[in-house]
């Protein structure tokens, strides 16, 4: 039976996933299984005060309103459907917490194991939830992300049954790149500016290779400066070095080697952007400010490209866009270490008045 519509047409509802969606632009072909949980078309939400305090028109990227609270999805998704294709039963990665959960869940769809290195005592709690829940196999080693993620390309080097996931594998740059292609087709234009977190530098690498696409094919007419954020602790690209202890609360971001390191500084100088660092306090406070002022919650590392932007100057009138990489439920004991939880009161209308002031 066919239910009359009420609300947007069905056309305007389906949504069939960020591979299918961006076909032609991707590295498919009609024998590629497409293994998908509906990933990618996250809102864009104009951001009210921060437009108000810039005097500029700012949008977030709201990227934790994908399947499994982070962009990752957008490259796991197209990874695992390549791993799929090519016979693959084995995937790996090393991870701060997200690529682990995107992983594990789209391999549990694509009914493959997966592996997952993880430095002990710095994944946030929600991320460690996830890749257990989705039935990967978890490995926390004592040790740090650049030390994983080197033992990964190791076993991905000695063993074809495995496949890594990590974004050294091309296919999950190829897939992230959609972030930009969704951007200009629901802005109707290219930003001016792109803020966005850089840890292992595989996303800034993914947004400019598909602002150029659109670009090079004609839809759209600009490009965008981008600009890259890492934490103070663990900025190796700012300092120009390796961090052997990169250190912050911004934990999906505690990188010291980063794989993308000359391709981010690419997209930096092409694009005529910078990459810089902020401090924990500001990341901090950037989180706070998403949350009270704009009411989107995400994860402090995404945090990051807000603190860039506050501390940054644009021209009056400029179209920004910033990155929410990640939801803000992946980790609890960050918002909990921000407020104060409190103390309960008794189950009355007296207890409850008196606590209001009634
Ligand atoms: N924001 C969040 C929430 C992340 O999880 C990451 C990376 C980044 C920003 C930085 O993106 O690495 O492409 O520069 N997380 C990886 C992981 C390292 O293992 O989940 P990047």
């Amino acid at each position: 039976m066919v239910h009359e519509m009420i609300g947007p047409s069905r056309e305007r509802m389906l949504w069939h996933g960020v591979v299918e969606e961006y076909r032609s632009f991707l590295p498919i072909t009609d024998k590629t299984p497409v293994i998908t949980l509906g990933e990618g078309r996250t809102p864009l939400i104009h951001a009210r005060e921060l437009s108000s305090i810039k005097s500029a028109d700012v949008y977030l990227k709201y990227e934790g309103a994908n399947p499994t609270g982070s962009f990752k999805d957008r490259g796991m998704t197209l990874a695992i459907s390549k791993a799929a294709e090519e016979g693959s039963q084995t995937v790996v990665c090393a991870s701060t917490g997200n690529t682990s959960a995107s992983a594990a869940a789209y391999a549990a769809k694509a009914g493959m194991t997966c592996v997952v290195l993880i430095p002990e005592g710095y994944i946030a709690l929600g991320k460690l939830a996830q890749a257990l829940i989705y039935g990967a196999k978890v490995l926390q080693i004592k040790g740090n992300f650049d030390q994983a993620l080197q033992i990964v390309r190791e076993l991905g080097d000695n063993s074809e049954k495995v496949t890594v996931v990590n974004s050294i594998n091309p296919y999950r740059i190829e897939g992230q790149k959609t972030g930009a292609f969704e951007i200009i087709d629901t802005l109707g234009r290219v930003p001016d500016y792109h803020f966005i977190p850089v840890g292992n530098a595989g996303n800034i690498t993914a947004y400019w290779k598909g602002y150029k696409e659109y670009f090079r094919d004609g839809i759209s007419s600009s490009l965008p400066k981008m600009m890259g954020f890492q934490a103070a602790g663990a900025a190796p690209i700012v300092l120009g070095h390796v961090v052997e202890h990169p250190e912050t609360i911004a934990t999906a971001i505690r990188i010291g080697n980063p794989a993308s390191w000359e391709s981010a500084v690419k997209a930096k100088e092409e694009s005529g952007g910078v990459i810089s660092s902020v401090t924990d306090n500001e990341i901090l406070e950037a989180y706070r400010f998403l949350a009270a002022k704009e009411s989107v919650f995400c994860e402090p590392a995404s945090a990051a490209s807000v603190a860039g932007l506050l501390k940054t100057s644009v021209p009056p009138g400029s179209t920004v866009v910033c990155v929410l990489t990640g939801h803000g439920l992946k980790d609890p004991d960050a918002a909990i270490s921000q407020i104060s939880v409190p103390d309960a009161v008794d189950a009355t209308y007296d207890a409850i008045a008196k606590e209001l002031g009634i």
